[in-house]
C-alpha cells in the first residue's frame, strides 16, 4: 500500500480534478451516483465491498470516498477507520439508512466529514461531494504552499550553508597569508626592541658618569671626564640620538601594521549581520585588500583609486567583502595564468570606487589572461570552474552574483579581453532595494 503521504504528494496538483470513490454493495446506487458525478465532472470509481475499495486506494489515491456503512465484510466503518489511518487526507462521506442519526454520529466521530441518508438525493449528495471537493481543493492548495514554501527554504539553506562554507573556508585560506603578513611588521618591531633595549644600556652607562659629575658639584676629577668622553664615543651617541627616534618609529608603524590587519581580519571573518546596514565601502574594499594582500603580493601590483566622497550604500558588508575577496583572488589568479610562478614582470589589479546617481560602482580589473569566449556564459554557474582542485571550487563568482544581484538588487557584469585582462563591474543601490 502507497504511504498517505505518497499518495497525497501525487495528487497534490490544484487544478486536477477530483477524484471520487464510491463504495457500496447497491448496484443500482453506484450506477445513479457515478452517472451523476461524472456528469459534474468528477472522476469517479466504483466498488461493490470494502476490501475492495480499500485495495483501490491502496493502488491510487481519491480524494473523496462515499462509503456505504453496511457492506458484508469490512463494513463502512471498518474503511472510514482505514482511510483515516493511511489516507488521511481523503474526505469521507459516509451513506446510512434513512433516520439512523446514531450511526451517523459515530462515523462522523470516526472523522467522517459528512453523512447523506438512503436512498440518496441527487441534490443532497452532489452538494455534500461539492463541499468535500471545496475542501479537497483548499487542502491541496495548502500542501501545495507548504511544499513550496519548504523547497524554497531548503534552498535557502543551502545556499547560506554554502556562502558560509566559503567564508570559512577562505578565512582558513587567508589565515595563512595573514600570518605571514603579521610575520614581517613583527620581526621589524622584535629587531627594533632590541636596538632599543642595548641603546638603553649605553645611555644608562652614560648617565650614571653624568651624575658622578653633577654630584661632584664643581671639583670634577678629570678621570671622570674622560670616561664620560670614552662612553660618548664607543656608545656612538650621534648615531643613537638618530637611530632611537627612528626605531621607535618604526615600531609604533609595525605595531599599527599588525593591528590593521588584525582589525581587518576581524571584520573579514565576522558573521555579519542579517540586516542591512550603511557601511563605508571603501573601508570595506580596504580590509578585503589588506587580508588578501599574500594572495595577490606576489604576482600583481594593486592600486586602489577609491572616491573619497563615495555615500555610505545600505548593504550586507560582511557578504559583499566575501564578494570582493572572491574578486581579488580570481584576478590574481589570472595574473598568475600569464606572469607564472616566481613572477619578475608583475601584473596589476586595480580596484575603483565611484557614485553614478543612485547607484555606487566598483571596478576590479586585472591584467591578466581575460575569460575565454567559450566559457564566458558559464564563470556564473555554481561549481563551474576551470581551475585545479585546491585552487579553485567554482563557488566564487557563483555566490558574487547571488549576493550583489540576489540580495541587493544590484548588477554584475564583466568586460574581457582575451590575453589582456578582465574587468568585474559591481554596482549597487544606495538605498536598500525590497
Ligand atoms: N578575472 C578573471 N579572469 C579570467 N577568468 C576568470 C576571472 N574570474 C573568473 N574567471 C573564470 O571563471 C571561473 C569561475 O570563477 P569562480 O566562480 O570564482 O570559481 P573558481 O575561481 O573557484 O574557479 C574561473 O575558474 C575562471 O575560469
Ligand atoms: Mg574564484
Amino acid at each position: 500500500m502507497k504511504s498517505a503521504t505518497a499518495s497525497s504528494k501525487e495528487r497534490t496538483g490544484i487544478g486536477e480534478p477530483i477524484r471520487v470513490l464510491v463504495a457500496d454493495d447497491d448496484d443500482h446506487l453506484l450506477k445513479v451516483v457515478s452517472r451523476e458525478l461524472r456528469d459534474k465532472g468528477y472522476e469517479c470509481v466504483t466498488e461493490h465491498d470494502g476490501a475492495a475499495a480499500l485495495k483501490a486506494f491502496g493502488e491510487r489515491g481519491f480524494d473523496v470516498a462515499l462509503l456505504d456503512l453496511e457492506m458484508p465484510e469490512i463494513d463502512g466503518f471498518q474503511v472510514l477507520a482505514a482511510l483515516q489511518r493511511d489516507h488521511p487526507d481523503t474526505i469521507s462521506i459516509v451513506l446510512t439508512g434513512a433516520g439512523d442519526i446514531p450511526r451517523a454520529v459515530k462515523a462522523m466521530k470516526l472523522g467522517a466529514f459528512d453523512f447523506l441518508e438512503k436512498p440518496c438525493n441527487p441534490h443532497l449528495l452532489e452538494s455534500a461531494i461539492r463541499r468535500a471537493a471545496e475542501y479537497r481543493r483548499a487542502q491541496r492548495h495548502a500542501q501545495q504552499m507548504e511544499a513550496e514554501a519548504n523547497e524554497s527554504r531548503s534552498a535557502l539553506q543551502l545556499e547560506r550553508a554554502l556562502s558560509q562554507s566559503q567564508k570559512l573556508e577562505s578565512v582558513g585560506r587567508l589565515a595563512a597569508g595573514i600570518a605571514h603578513e603579521i610575520n614581517t611588521p613583527t620581526q621589524y618591531v622584535g629587531d627594533n626592541i632590541e636596538f632599543l633595549q642595548i641603546a638603553y644600556e649605553s645611555i644608562v652607562r652614560l648617565l650614571g658618569v653624568f651624575r658622578q659629575i653633577v654630584d661632584a658639584d664643581g671639583s670634577v676629577a678629570p678621570e671622570l671626564v674622560a670616561e664620560a668622553k670614552d662612553l660618548i664615543a664607543t656608545a656612538n651617541l650621534e648615531y643613537l640620538m638618530t637611530q632611537i627616534p627612528r626605531a621607535i618609529e618604526q615600531s609604533l608603524e609595525g605595531v599599527e601594521r599588525i593591528s590593521s590587519i588584525v582589525q581587518a581580519m576581524k571584520e573579514f571573518s565576522h558573521p555579519g549581520t542579517a540586516e542591512k546596514t550603511f557601511a563605508d565601502l571603501n573601508h570595506c574594499i580596504r580590509s578585503t585588500v589588506t587580508v588578501s594582500r599574500n594572495e595577490w603580493k606576489y604576482v600583481a601590483d594593486l592600486e586602489s583609486d577609491l572616491d573619497g566622497v563615495l555615500p555610505p550604500v545600505c548593504c550586507l558588508p560582511g557578504e559583499l567583502n566575501q564578494v570582493f575577496l572572491n574578486l581579488i583572488v580570481n584576478a590574481a589568479h589570472a595574473i598568475g595564468e600569464v606572469v607564472g610562478d616566481g613572477a619578475t614582470q608583475k601584473g596589476k589589479i586595480t580596484i575603483g570606487s565611484r557614485q553614478d546617481g543612485d547607484w555606487v560602482e566598483v571596478r576590479i580589473a586585472d591584467t591578466g589572461s581575460g575569460i575565454p569566449e567559450n566559457i564566458r556564459e558559464h564563470i556564473f554557474d555554481p561549481f563551474f570552474t576551470t581551475k585545479d582542485v585546491g585552487r579553485g571550487t567554482g563557488q566564487g563568482l557563483a555566490i558574487a552574483r547571488n549576493v550583489v544581484v540576489d540580495k541587493h538588487g544590484g548588477t554584475i557584469t564583466f568586460d574581457t579581453r582575451t590575453g589582456a585582462g578582465t574587468t568585474f563591474i559591481i554596482r549597487l543601490p544606495i538605498e536598500a532595494q525590497k
